[in-house]
């Protein structure tokens, strides 16, 4: 009999794809899943008791922007009832004092909040929403009045790298404990929008500069985690911590993923919650076991002293830019596919085109 893979360690909740912003670079699939479609409450609370059972430790609410659950507070206390770590991932607009102290009453034990640039103007433009940056202002400064641990995640791109200093200075003056500088990742919206995102190596090098010198700086008070864009890496990075390794991802519609972009993959069956249990599902789903640990892997990987770090790469990587999932990551400079990555740094227009804005029936 073969063995069990050990439980995932994080489970990523994403309860609705509605959100008021509309990100060019949102990690969401092109196609959203309709509020209709969406998993109910005691739904996810079974959810996450299999979840608990499984022995996960971890669980983020994310969405699209989770605040616009209403349960999202009896989902919260039902992680805490079950010894779940909880995480919320938010763009902050829709917090009130009341919300957020529901939350914090229900026994949240962390926050994310996003912010689209260090500045209004900017910021408001890269989310297409007037006053959003106003309101995850506000939002910081409440989190912090209620005494929640708060991490702050920045998405940097050819239209903001500039502005990584007062992104880091913002997140100091917030009260931040940790700071993710995170450059855009190119699948779904992303890769929809790459030419108006990707950065020069140029801006890459200035902001892995400001980022060292904050260190620095801020050394014993604030982490800061930074993640460089693909393009530019030497090898590939060790995607979701290896497909089907550490994190199981549950769709608004209760579709069970081993990443955010896995429903781009084509011919595969996506199990959902409402057919089996999760426990079921990531040890013998084909989806999950299909790239799971190294069987899988093609030459150059087979035979890489890394391929127990990388894993691979990113599979929904490699189908987006070599067009097969099981290909080598192109990020990677010994893949037979990597000059696709060089071309399209080649190729990257000098003037940004226009955002493609993330939202229903856009795609
Ligand atoms: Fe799917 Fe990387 S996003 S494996």
């Amino acid at each position: 009999m073969t063995a069990l893979p050990p439980p995932p360690m994080s489970l990523l909740a994403e309860l609705t794809h509605r959100c008021p912003l509309q990100c060019p670079y949102c990690s969401n699939p092109l196609k959203l899943d309709p509020r209709g479609q969406e998993l109910d409450t005691q739904e996810w609370l079974r959810v996450l008791d299999e979840a608990a059972e499984m022995g996960v430790l971890q669980v983020h609410f994310s969405g699209g922007e989770p605040m616009a659950r209403p349960d999202l507070p009896d989902l919260v206390r039902h992680a805490a009832k079950k010894g779940l770590y909880s995480n919320l991932i938010t763009s902050g607009v829709l917090i009130t004092p009341e919300s957020l102290h529901k939350l914090a009453e229900a026994g949240l034990d962390h926050i994310q909040l996003s912010f689209q640039d260090a500045q209004a103007e900017t910021a408001d433009r890269i989310a297409h929403m007037a006053g959003s940056h106003a309101k995850k202002l506000e939002a910081a400064r409440l989190i912090a009045a209620e005494g929640l641990p708060l991490t702050l995640n920045f998405v940097i791109h050819r239209q903001n790298a500039e502005r990584v200093p007062a992104m880091l200075d913002l997140a100091e003056r917030l009260g931040a404990r940790r700071v993710e500088i995170a450059h855009t990742q190119y699948y779904g919206w992303g890769l929809l929008n790459r030419d108006a995102l990707l950065p020069d190596r140029a801006q890459l090098e200035a902001t892995e500069k400001a980022v060292e010198q904050a260190r620095t700086r801020l050394a014993g008070r604030m982490s800061i985690d930074f993640v460089t864009p693909d393009y530019y890496a030497e090898q590939p990075k060790p995607c979701m911590g290896g497909w089907g390794q550490r994190f199981i991802n549950i769709s608004p519609a209760g579709r069970v993923l081993p990443c955010h972009a896995a429903e781009s993959i084509p011919g595969v069956v996506f199990p959902t919650v409402r057919e089996a249990s999760l426990a079921d599902i990531w040890n013998t789903a084909p989806l999950f076991t299909m790239f799971r640990g190294t069987d899988w892997m093609p030459e150059p990987c087979k035979s890489c002293a890394f391929k127990e770090d990388d894993w691979g790469g990113c599979r929904c990587q490699a189908l987006a830019l070599a067009g097969r999932a099981d290909a080598t990551d192109p990020v990677c400079h010994r893949a037979p596919d990597h000059t696709v990555i060089e071309r399209t740094i080649t190729a990257r227009p000098q003037t940004p085109p226009p955002f493609q804005y993330r939202r229903f029936g856009n795609a």
